[in-house]
């Protein structure tokens, strides 16, 4: 084993970044040893320096993160502070220092993905983001390097930790969402804006990455369609539950039958009780992953928190260690099929509507003319009347978005439509 260490910069110390940093200092010797050199945290970059941070040596801790990449004796840069400034600009720095790189920031490589391995490849350094998605759970590495020789289809799943933690409560207990937020901020699995769990931002940047890994292609985090679990109401919840099914932020990337072109979008599902993805509970995620030749898999575990989320990180750290022993670098940015990304409007699936409508004689014809006329076959409608008005649920079967909204839309126009209270996919049948 060699013994001069590998120095290891380590950029946020925060709810993930103490967690690896106690990991590597309680690890040493394991680490070590499968790596085939000792691996030294070099230095500590934070924000506030006073802050107490129990079992980080004070001596490490730096303000000054550009000073800590540019010394130009670190092999490796953590970079867990999150966000886009100043964390691209310190990778790049790194890259240009010699550095390979270990992140977890999604925000950052779905935004910028393409330019950051092109500045890994420049510089022979390595790019590595496992922890980016799922958290704990090994994904992105089976995508990029156990898959690499079958042909992917379809990544289907629960990727965000907070927003599965509040409608499991809301689901559950029956707690109120701003209750149930907080508690997940206060269990470190919120990111520090928890509006990008919430409005579905932090799945879509996990979407993007994920199809651009699994369709090996490029999908920015614009071609991602987004909605977020704020709109999802109690109502929804209880009229999900007496379908027999729960509601569940999903991701869905799919590569579209001809394989001519790929889709990626991050909204609530309602999906069936019988469905694994409906027994993920609190801060779980779960992916499936559809592929040619492997058939479907399932990949399942914690998706948020400190140690997890630690955990995928010193993986990554022991990967890029091991390649720069070996004087090589993992793969890197395959996106050589540069499958155009279809429009929401192109998907097909199923669609779970509640009008308030008018509770007189007709208004059940004209609605279902409404969606005869825009192609949308209906499958089950269930009325409750309520004081002269009616709640109106309609589960369709399975239709275009685009002929979806249009629907949608004429329901508007009719004045027994007094309005549309939710319109939710139904997924996973
Ligand atoms: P935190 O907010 O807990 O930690 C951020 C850290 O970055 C803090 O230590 C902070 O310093 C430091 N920091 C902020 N700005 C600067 C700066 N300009 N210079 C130096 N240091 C800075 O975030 P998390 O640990 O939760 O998340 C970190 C990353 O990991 C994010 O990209 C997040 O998306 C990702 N991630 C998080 C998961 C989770 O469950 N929390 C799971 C998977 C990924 P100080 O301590 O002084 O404030
Ligand atoms: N805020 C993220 C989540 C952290 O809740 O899933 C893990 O990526």
């Amino acid at each position: 084993m060699r013994t001069r260490p590998l120095k290891v910069a380590l950029l946020g110390c925060g709810v993930v970044g103490s967690e690896v940093a106690r990991i590597m200092t309680t690890h040493a010797d394991d680490l070590a040893a499968r790596i085939g050199a000792p691996v030294e945290l070099a230095g500590i970059a934070v924000r506030r320096p006073d802050k107490v941070r129990d079992g980080v040596p004070a001596e490490l801790v730096t303000t000054d993160a550009t000073a800590l990449v540019k010394r130009g004796d670190i092999d490796v840069v953590i970079e867990v502070i999150g966000g886009i400034e100043p964390a691209r600009g310190l990778i790049t720095t790194a890259f240009a220092h010699g550095a390979s790189v270990v992140s977890a920031n999604k925000a950052l490589v779905a935004a910028d993905g393409a330019a950051l391995h092109a500045a890994a490849q420049e510089h022979g350094a390595d790019l590595y983001y496992e922890a980016a998605v799922a958290g704990a759970i090994p994904l992105v590495r089976p995508l990029r390097e156990s898959l690499a020789g079958d042909k992917v289809n379809r990544v289907l799943g629960i990727v965000n930790g907070t927003t599965n933690f509040i409608l499991d409560k809301m689901d559950g207990s029956g707690a109120g969402y701003s209750e149930a937020l907080d508690e997940a901020t206060a269990l470190g699995y919120a990111e520090a804006d928890p509006t990008a769990d919430v409005e579905g931002f932090d799945a879509a940047a996990k979407a993007a990455i994920l199809a651009g890994i699994a369709f090996h292609t490029r999908v920015r985090l614009d071609d991602v369609h987004r909605e977020g679990i704020t709109e999802v109401t109690a109502a929804d919840i209880a009229s999900a539950k007496r379908m027999g099914c729960t509601v569940k932020l999903l991701a869905i990337c799919e590569r579209a039958a001809d394989g001519a072109s790929v889709t990626a979008r991050v909204h609530p599902a309602m999906i069936p009780l019988s469905h694994p993805l409906a027994s993920v509970r609190e801060a779980y995620n779960a992916v499936f992953v559809e592929a040619d030749a492997a058939g479907q898999l399932m990949f399942y575990g914690p998706g948020a928190g400190g140690s997890p989320t630690a955990s995928a990180v010193l993986g990554d750290l022991v990967a890029v260690c091991r390649n720069k022993l070996a004087g090589a670098t993992g793969p890197g940015e395959s996106a050589y099929t540069r499958l155009p990304v279809s429009p929401m409007g192109d998907v097909v699936t199923r669609y779970h509507i509640s009008l308030d409508v008018a509770d007189k004689p007709g208004v059940l014809a004209q609605v279902a003319t409404v969606f005869a006329e825009h192609g949308v076959s209906i499958d089950t409608v269930r009325q409750q009347g309520k004081d002269g008005e009616a709640s109106l649920v309609v589960v369709t079967h399975r239709a275009a978005d685009a002929a979806l909204s249009s629907t949608v839309g004429a329901l508007r126009e009719l004045d027994t439509v007094r309005g549309v209270a939710s319109i939710m996919r139904v997924e996973g049948e």
